[in-house]
């Protein structure tokens, strides 16, 4: 694991901010954070965070950075997203294995999320040579009206422990592309992810002399993140995380007029109908509840399902929990590696007892592990409950699958968009009408609505985000790109006159 950390430029002590090219790394002048791994709760290495000054160098060195890449043509700034997605195609597995290394998802879903941001670098080439306008016509002679889009400034990227390089590549691609310099502040508990990888692109800014345009600074969150949401030269922060770390930037972002791109909490619930592929639906459940120890905003964490195949359903899902492979996730052949910290564990067992003392009924799993000295591990656990109870109206971010019986579908549609959240969703049936009242605008209410397919590992050629307190953001694919520039509505007067809109006439 030593060479690992070498190949990644990973040191026992290492800098914790940068303005990205190979010399732009600070001496910073924080507190010492370690990073300890979930696997076996050994260190890793440490950081010397970021402080608020350190943060203001960096900022500095940002807004020069601006004046530049604003004027570099967007086909230009998309070579620059190309060598960035090379780079990470070299670096793929060694990435990956740093992400299974310091969070705990199995190996083959860190290469997937190394994969999800060579594909958004992908996305953002192409992209870079369509940040179209539209043009309409003028209602006045000789005038031509047009609308183009232009780069914001600095943006603010806040990303989550769940996905510690993902969530960061959707945005600072398009960010990227966009014309803009970023300015990241990874989770306190992935920082090592967020170094490497600024590690591995390091080369392609010092190529193109780009300092400045793409930095990261890991600090406290009551420190560093402080100042950077409530920084007005930073026109838009782009935040992910829990429903109440969200309120807060709201709040912060909101008082000084700048925009927030939020994408919080879910609280995603698959309608399992009666005609529906059973077989394919416990697949499915099995991926989207278990998956990365059930921490991603996507986690399928509740199941509405008709009461005449409930049983049928859960006594299949029991077998399928118990064939989950748990253990070291660099191992080949596991599926379900530790959760994040011990914090997250006490938070998961915590919330099962609560769902006991509310009338839910544990049926399956639920119990701490003893895999590994040191590790986080549990087995995932499956409950009946009531889509009512408070504890079944929270996300807890852990591998808990509530199980809710249904009579008719406007009761399992009413139940679905019962919870404050609106991230993802799904329906598995057969029945196109089933299928189209889910879709219609009187069925999820989510941000993604999936039919057949589970809840989580969306691609990334769609908008990702979801409603309610989920946020309102998107990121990621469609034009999601338009939330990192600034439109700007032009009329041109290329004739004599002077004729006034809405037909007004005021001349002397
Ligand atoms: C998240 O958990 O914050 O759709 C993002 C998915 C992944 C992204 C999840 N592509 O599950």
């Amino acid at each position: 694991m030593q060479d690992l950390l070498k190949t990644l430029g990973i040191q026992d002590l290492n800098m914790g901010a940068t303005t990205g090219v190979s010399k732009g790394r600070l001496s910073t002048r924080g507190r010492p954070l370690i990073s300890v791994s979930p696997i076996d709760g050994q260190p890793i290495a440490r950081v010397t965070q970021a402080t608020a000054e350190d943060y203001q160098q960096v900022m500095q060195k940002a807004l020069q950075a601006f004046e530049n890449w604003r004027m570099t043509p967007a086909p230009q700034r998309g070579q620059v997203v190309r060598d960035i997605g090379n780079r990470l195609r070299e670096y793929k597995e060694p990435l990956g294995l740093l992400v299974t290394w310091e969070m705990g998802k199995i190996k083959a879903e860190g290469l997937g999320e190394v994969q999800e941001m060579i594909d958004m670098a992908d996305f953002a080439v192409g992209l870079s040579r369509q940040l179209y306008g539209f043009t309409m016509p003028s209602e006045r002679p000789r005038h031509r009206m047009y609308e183009q889009w232009h780069p914001l400034g600095p943006v603010g990227i806040i990303t989550a422990f769940n996905f510690p390089l993902a969530v960061w590549s959707w945005n600072i691609m398009l960010s990227t592309i966009c014309g803009n310099v970023s300015i990241w502040k990874p989770s306190s508990k992935t920082p090592l992810t967020a170094i490497a990888v600024q590690n591995v692109i390091a080369p392609v800014l010092d190529r193109h002399g780009l300092d400045g345009v793409i930095n990261l600074v890991i600090g406290a969150g009551s420190d560093v993140g402080e100042t950077l949401i409530r920084d007005p030269r930073v026109p838009l922060i782009s935040a992910t995380g829990s429903c109440r770390m969200g309120r807060h930037v709201a709040g912060a972002v909101a008082q000084r007029y700048g925009r927030a791109l939020l994408e919080l909490g879910g609280n995603n619930a698959i309608v399992i109908c009666e005609d529906a592929d059973l077989d394919l639906a416990v697949r499915a459940v099995l991926f989207g509840a278990v998956g990365t120890a059930g921490q991603r905003c996507t986690t399928t964490r509740r199941i509405i399902i008709d009461n005449q195949v409930k049983s049928r359903f859960v006594d299949a899902l029991i077998k399928s929990y118990g064939q989950v492979t748990i253990g070291d996730p660099r191992a080949g052949g596991i599926l379900m590696g530790p959760m994040v910290d011990a914090e997250a564990v006490d938070g998961m067992l915590a919330a099962l007892e609560t769902a006991q003392s509310q009338g839910a009924k544990l049926l399956y799993g639920g119990r701490r592990l003893d895999t590994m000295p040191g590790g986080c591990y549990v087995t995932p656990a499956i409950v009946a409950a009531k889509n009512h109870f408070p504890i079944v109206q929270q996300e807890t971010f852990a591998p808990v699958l509530y199980i809710i019986g249904y009579d008719t579908m406007d009761e399992a549609i009413a139940y679905h968009n019962d919870v404050p959240q609106g991230l993802s969703s799904a329906i598995f049936t057969n029945d196109l009408r089933k299928m189209e009242v889910f879709l219609s605008q009187r069925g999820s209410d989510c941000g993604i609505a999936n039919v057949n397919i589970g809840t989580s590992g969306a691609e990334i050629g769609g908008a990702f985000g979801g409603e309610k307190q989920t946020g309102g953001g998107r990121e990621a694919g469609s034009d999601a790109w338009k939330a990192y520039m600034r439109r700007q509505t032009c009329t041109i007067n290329w004739g004599g006159e002077m004729p006034l809109a809405q037909g007004i006439k005021f001349d002397v």
